[in-house]
């Protein structure tokens, strides 16, 4: 394969990646794209930090070989904050494209001061997110609000299950503080599952907030680690999604193909998963 031709590989650990895919596709038009889901180690949230580190460090050698991509997003904040620095030193090569909390942002755009942070327990307690609470939103009030069920519900309701809004509701109640007169104005989606229940989270917040969703700068960062082509670059083969458990079942599969992508059912060893 010409360097060209490399595709750009997204990972998650499941579906909340299709978040970042979308837009990475919009701003990359002339590349191939492989979506990987790790579902057989789904979900990331609430694994022990060096468990998944060593899991994700062997997962991302085979992925790496198995692929040779130009470009690796690590489209799940549990994953990256607990692995990005590991995944960057054992494959110097390879540039690897983050996702961690828009705390940045939101701090820059808050007018109330008081922030909520809503993500997966893995993420609300790394070392990575304190670091960037002090770093850039010192003044803030932030409250980290981590959710073991949020990133299933939304694999659910993607695949056109029912989730009830009260289950939902009580995953993110306590992102909404209201201090002295003033009130939560922002929402960090600091897991990518989240923004596919973005709009539920509209209907069931007890007022307007912005919902922060970083997957457009996440794809702008990738688009400007590439360099541009004036041509697609691999125009007859279509972008695949392939998932560590194996086959997936028929409503994975009726999902792939509304993103577009082609399910890659070639057998392969089965991943080892030591949680
Ligand atoms: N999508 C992942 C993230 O951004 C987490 C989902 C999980 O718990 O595996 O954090």
């Amino acid at each position: 394969m010409s360097l060209a031709e490399q595709p750009v590989l997204v990972f998650d650990s499941g579906i909340g990646g299709l978040t970042v895919l979308r837009e990475a596709r919009v701003l990359i038009p002339e590349r191939r794209f492989v979506y990987v889901a790790d579902d057989a180690a789904f979900p990331y949230g609430d694994w022990p930090e060096q468990a998944l580190r060593d899991h994700l460090l062997a997962l991302m050698g085979r992925l790496l070989r198995a692929h040779d991509p130009a470009l690796c997003v690590i489209a799940c904040n549990t994953a990256f904050t607990v692995a990005g620095a590991a995944l960057r030193a054992a494959y110097p090569q390879m540039p690897f494209v983050g996702t961690v909390p828009a705390i940045k942002p939101a701090a820059e755009r808050t007018r109330s001061g008081l922030v909520s942070v809503l993500a997966t327990p893995g993420t609300v307690q790394r070392d990575y997110t304190r670091g960037l609470i002090q770093s850039f939103a010192a003044r803030c009030q932030v409250r980290l609000v981590g959710s073991v069920r949020l990133a299933g519900m939304a694999e659910a309701y993607m695949r056109g299950l029912p989730v009830p809004d009260l289950d939902i509701q009580a995953e993110i109640a306590a992102c909404f503080v209201q201090h002295q007169g003033a009130r939560t104005d922002i929402v960090v989606l600091g897991c990518t599952h989240y923004p596919f229940l973005a709009n539920v989270f509209r209907r069931l917040a007890p007022w307007p907030v912005d919902w922060l969703d970083p997957a457009e700068a996440i794809a702008r960062h990738a688009r400007s680690l590439l360099p541009v082509a004036g041509q697609a670059l691999h125009p007859h083969t279509p972008d695949s999604a392939l998932f560590t458990r194996g086959t997936p079942d028929f409503l994975t599969r009726r999902l792939m193909n509304s993103f577009g992508l082609a399910v890659d059912d070639t057998p392969r060893p089965p991943v080892e998963v030591v949680a």
